[in-house]
């Protein structure tokens, strides 16, 4: 340590301050001052969260050394930018034009914008692109172009070109409904002032006694533990105790019971802390608890693990593969698989069809990459209860998963939600929050865990990729007659959420044609790899790449637009889907009918710039998702304060995708008859203890099923309040009659809970669907095979809009995550892709400025105010528009995702050679027609329910 006296200007005014100046570096220091606007993502200078301004220049605080500041500079931080009564027209504009959903990177890209319009105030939106791309600013949520949005909307303001009031949406008419608006998000403000405390902002304002965590990883994936040695750990400075599984009084794992009658896993393979196999590279076989979180890493070497190293199967082929060694030793590596059977015998309908195309596929290992990485803190709080709070999507679930792991009563545990920079389904995995619990219980402290982004990468679930081989054919009138496939998930290290994607495939493989013959096996296996778990879309953007690709290949082979073919093909009222169900709504044709001239225009731009060294292309897809479950329930409550105002409690998870203003909106609209305005509503959410079970954040059924439960809950009590005249009660004539004032109100979807039969693949998987059609144009450099995606254009059919700007960043955020699955995002090599860049997180420039969203509204009868859910809508086969586009440009098909430019341009170089680069099928384990006779001749019998 060498402590230093030194003189900062910061945000103003001159500061004496005391450095390390060895070891600080800027962010470090400005952290431990208070400014905790200066966000922590990556720690290495690639996301740009930590930016300040330094002397009028953007600089990464995290990794900038303070030795290398110069005393008397000038520093700004998001907290000296404006005030909550006087905010910035950056700040202002950030809130109300969607630039803040999690909100994580909302300081680093405020501070870089300020920079900007500093040197330069009159920007193109071009240039505003080009100073986040150069100075490292991503955002995993907005699709960037909210942001731009906001940028050139407060420099119109700085230039006194329009008012600062132009910029507020939350003016109201007494009465008006918030329902379709722009209303910001309520949670923005705090976000934008930079004073929201995410996780390790809340770490370093715990008190004293907390201890910190550091979590001790294998060197390897696959591993007998033979020993865990903490002697000398335990010596280390500040240490006060090394976490093992003996310290774990409950069963060790968490628990996510799987229920399919077919699979041999059970969902409580996961163990908290390891103690006798190492299944993957970020599994935990430790903990080291000390005063500070540098000493607790640097005991953290000096744990010794003594492992016999076994075969680490890094993919489900390797697993799958005849003689290999079982993963875990109650189940096969294959745990479970189940089939789909619709109309004729595939055999006999592509041995007679004119047009048979077919590929082998291979879906990425897709990382959810927030820029936050994992924090959890867990402590004994007042009310008795074992508090843990993390980023869960699913408070109520997390509660369930780790109860009985960490051997306490479900209702002692407490899940509080804190303030998230996102997830996009990795946070409904819950083995966080168990370790950071079982380490309070073993410490009898208050403990803090940190991940670095690494820890992160390694510890966490990701999007199971797909191995799939498959066949379609057409008639010799164009029409779809016959689809075949066989997919298998590498689910990873354990069996979590692994239901989802093998059934959801059965639905969305050929989703939303009309395909008359079907037969499929879906396959779910275990590997050493990170272990699978929720992502926006789950299931889907696997089977799209396949059918998405098959129907374009279809197409070509009948001599037919692929905008036509598809047309001619979409399910049309009466038409089954793949499962022999309804699809519920038939708005395809009319969407598009849409969507029509946006592709006769964007055809004709592609055959007039095109060149020899940039081709042009342009991809079309049709897609959609489940918003909820056929049996599914949610619960709120609401109730009338003393003041006169509204509380709703719920559990309505935010993880930046805006349960914060779906309960404020719902509520409104549910309060209309009473005219509350939106201040007079407080909102308490994703606290276990307070809040009723309002579901997870996930299968776009949150607003669907918490909007319903709202309105219920309001009508109880408005019909409370109503007096005989028509008029209402007040809070006091409430409590004076003995009329309770608060009400939990419920929505339930009572349909077949067995869902998707498991000997048939016949049934109903969902309560809505949400439909999408949209075409891609992009741009591929013949010499380099490097895509770049010009402008996506969508029509989505998600009912009538809740709020237009929530729905909008879904759609963009969704759209840059389908251009990242595209093209660059993968996560294999656990030894390198550690970090946001490595993984191929889209930056500002790769996400096209050009993106546009047209709603074609159904109203759904039983949704809220006629509304589904909306957020998966855009991650489902919206990559596709890309990869076909690829294929529109240079004549070759990517069926190996990511489609890197080497890739690419390895693809044009065989076909200009005249080389068939067709895949060879995958091996994906016993022939798939043998396994489906087997299903046939042994069905399973009696009542077939999910129980999971
Ligand atoms: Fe500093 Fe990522 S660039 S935290
Ligand atoms: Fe940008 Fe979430 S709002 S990372």
């Amino acid at each position: 340590m060498a402590l230093k006296k030194m003189i900062f200007n910061i945000n103003g005014a001159d500061r004496i301050c005391v450095v390390d100046y060895e070891k600080d570096t800027l962010a470090d220091f400005l952290r431990r001052l208070g400014y905790t606007s200066v966000k922590l993502g990556c720690k290495a200078g690639i996301c740009g969260a930590c930016s300040v301004i330094v002397d009028g220049k953007v600089v990464r605080a995290c990794t900038r050394k303070i030795s290398k500041v110069p005393e008397y500079a000038q520093i700004q931080t998001l907290e000296g930018l404006g005030t909550a009564k006087d905010l910035h027209p950056l700040q202002m504009a950030w809130l109300n034009y969607g630039g803040v959903q999690c909100g994580f990177c909302t300081p680093g890209f405020i501070m870089s914008a300020k920079a900007l319009l500093d040197e330069n105030p009159s920007p193109t939106r071009e240039e505003v692109r080009a100073w986040f791309t150069k100075n490292h600013n991503l955002c995993r949520c907005t699709g960037y172009k909210p942001l731009v949005d906001a940028t050139m909307a407060a420099a119109e303001v700085m230039r006194g070109e329009r008012t600062f009031e132009s910029l507020d949406m939350t003016a109201l008419e007494p009465g008006q409904s918030m329902l379709g608006g722009r209303y910001p998000k309520p949670t923005g403000l705090a976000k934008v002032l930079g004073v929201a405390d995410y996780g390790d902002d809340i770490q370093l304002k715990m008190p004293p006694e907390t201890l910190h965590l550091a979590m001790v990883m294998p060197p390897v994936s696959h591993a007998i533990i033979k020993g865990i040695d903490i002697s000398e750990a335990e010596k280390m400075p500040g240490v006060y105790k090394v976490v093992t599984a003996k310290d774990i009084k409950g069963t060790n794992c968490t628990a996510f019971p799987l229920g399919h009658p077919r699979c041999q896993a059970t969902g409580m393979d996961h163990p908290i802390l390891c103690d006798k196999k190492v299944f993957m590279r970020g599994d935990v076989l430790a903990v080291v608890a000390a005063r500070t979180e540098e000493e607790a890493h640097e005991a953290a070497k000096y744990v010794k693990l003594d492992l016999e190293e076994l075969p680490a199967y890094m993919s489900y082929l390797e697993a799958a593969q005849p003689g290999a060694m079982r993963i875990h030793e109650e189940a096969e590596n294959i745990f479970c698989w189940t089939p789909l059977f619709k109309g004729e015998d595939v055999r006999d309908v592509m041995d007679e069809a004119p047009h048979v195309v077919e590929g082998s596929f291979h879906t990425s290992r897709e990382p959810h990459l927030p820029i936050e990485p994992d924090v959890v803190q867990a402590y004994w709080d007042a009310d008795g209860c074992l508090a843990v709070q993390c980023k869960s999507q699913f408070p109520h679930g997390t509660q369930m998963q780790i109860a009985a792991g960490i051997g306490l009563p479900t209702e002692k545990v407490r899940i509080i939600q804190n303030p998230t920079g996102a997830s996009f389904g990795y946070s409904m995995s819950a083995t966080n929050a168990a370790i950071a619990a079982a380490c309070a219980i073993a410490t009898d402290h208050p403990v803090t865990l940190t991940m670095s982004y690494k820890e992160f990468m390694l510890f966490t679930g990701k999007r199971s990729p797909a191995y799939c081989n498959a066949r379609m054919s057409a008639d010799e009138n164009g029409l779809i007659s016959g689809l075949e496939f066989d997919i298998a998930f590498d689910h990873g290290a354990y069996s979590e959420e692994s239901m989802g994607p093998m059934t959801r495939v059965l639905t969305f493989l050929g989703f939303p044609y009309k395909i008359p013959n079907i037969r499929a096996l879906s396959r779910m296996g275990y590997s050493n790899h990170n272990f699978g778990t929720a992502y926006r879309g789950f299931g889907s953007p696997q089977g799209y790449t396949i059918s998405e690709t098959l129907v374009d290949m279809l197409a070509e082979d009948c001599g037919m637009d692929p905008f036509e073919f598809r047309y001619k093909n979409i399910a049309r009222e009466g038409d089954l889907n793949n499962n022999s169900y309804s699809f519920k709504l038939y708005p395809m044709e009319e969407m598009m009918d849409i969507l029509r001239p946006y592709y006769e225009e964007a055809c004709k731009r592609r055959d007039a710039e095109t060149t020899p060294e940039k081709a042009r292309g342009v991809g079309v897809i049709c897609g959609g998702y489940v918003s909820s479950g056929n049996a599914d329930r949610a619960q709120v409550a609401l109730e009338l304060n003393e003041d006169g105002t509204f509380t709703t409690y719920n559990g309505w998870s935010d993880q930046g995708q805006g349960a914060d203003l779906g309960a404020l909106i719902t509520t409104h609209e549910a309060l209309r008859p009473l005219n509350v305005p939106p201040e007079n509503i407080r909102l308490v959410m994703d606290d276990t203890l307070i809040c009723p079970m309002t579901g997870p954040a996930a299968g776009s059924r949150s607003y669907y099923m918490a909007g319903k439960a709202v309105k219920n809950a309001a009508d109880q009590l408005i019909d409370a309040m109503r007096k005989e005249d028509g008029t209402y009660r007040t809070y006091q004539e409430m409590v004076d009659e003995g009329i309770p004032t608060k009400y939990i109100g419920t929505a339930t979807n009572t349909g077949d809970k067995s869902g998707i039969d498991p000997n048939t693949g016949h049934g109903d998987g969902a309560k809505e669907y949400m439909y999408l059609t949209g075409i891609g144009e992009v741009e591929v450099d013949t010499a380099t095979g490097k895509t770049k995606v010009l402008g996506i254009t969508l029509v989505a059919d998600v009912g009538n809009l809740g709020s237009e700007i929530l729905v909008e960043g879904q759609a963009y955020g969704g759209i840059s995550h389908t251009i990242g699955y595209a093209l660059s995002e993968e996560y294999e090599d656990v030894d390198k892709q550690l970090n946001l860049k490595a993984c191929g997180i889209p930056t500002c420039e790769e996400v096209p400025d050009n993106m546009k969203v047209i709603y074609h509204i159904t109203p759904r009868e039983d949704g809220p105010y006629g509304a589904s859910g909306c957020s998966e809508c855009f991650q489902n086969a919206g990559h596709m528009v890309v990869l076909n586009g690829i294929h529109d440009a240079v004549g070759v098909r990517i069926m190996d995702l990511p489609a890197k430019p080497e890739k690419v341009k390895a693809a044009m170089e065989a076909k200009a050679r005249g080389e068939d680069t067709t895949p060879a099928p995958y091996y994906l384990g016993p022939d798939m027609y043998d396994e489906l006779e087997e299903i046939e001749k042994n069905p399973l019998v009696g009542k077939i329910e999910f129980k999971g």
